[in-house]
């Protein structure tokens, strides 16, 4: 192997932060609610299929989130895969200054999710309600394990994208 082989030769910039490399990789967007004495939301794009039979699903969440202890005490989640046109809705549910509890959802559509109560929100592309099944502290966050109690596409919409920091669109 020639000095040329390694990881140096391809790298425009070696060795970066873990957050800039993860920048790179462009994901869907989600918002996890809870229902139940602390309703919440949050914006998520740490979020992944795990298995499907039986069908599983996580979500990583920060241990200073207020959305970490809501989900350890609802025993749910739900998961609305953002459409879009929801950027402001993202951005909303990722904003610490957003209210408390159900005051948090004023002006935005949703519905109580039929197996936990958690809103699904409107004009989502797809909702997902989860029984939490297991948790795992890892670092900073806890990855949840979510038992998919339904899941249930929206019309077919364009979901919303997150790369590079910033808010995208599919462009075919
Ligand atoms: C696109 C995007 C994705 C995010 N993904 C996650 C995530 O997967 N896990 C997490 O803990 N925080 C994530 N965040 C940060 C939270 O949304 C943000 O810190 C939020 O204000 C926490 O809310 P809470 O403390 O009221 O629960 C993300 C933020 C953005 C903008």
């Amino acid at each position: 192997m020639s000095d040329d082989d390694g990881i140096g030769a391809l790298a425009v910039r070696e060795d970066v932060p873990l957050r800039t490399a993860m920048a790179r990789f462009a994901s869907g967007v989600t918002v996890l609610t809870v229902a139940g004495k602390r309703v919440h939301g949050m914006t998520a794009n740490a979020f992944s299929s795990v298995s499907l039979d039986p069908p599983l699903v996580l979500c990583c969440v920060a241990h200073s989130a207020v959305m970490h202890d809501a989900v350890v005490e609802a025993g749910h989640f739900a998961v609305s895969i953002a459409a879009a046109g929801q950027q402001a809705v993202a951005s909303h549910f990722a904003d610490k200054a957003r209210p408390d509890g159900l005051a948090q959802f004023e002006g935005i559509g949703w519905a109580p999710g039929p197996h936990t109560g958690a809103p699904l929100l409107t004009g989502a592309v797809a909702w997902l309600e989860c029984a939490l099944v297991e948790s795992h502290v890892a670092g900073d966050h806890t990855i949840f394990i979510g038992a998919v109690l339904q899941s249930t596409c929206g019309p077919d919409r364009e979901p919303l994208l997150y790369f590079d920091g910033g808010y995208r669109r599919v462009s075919t």
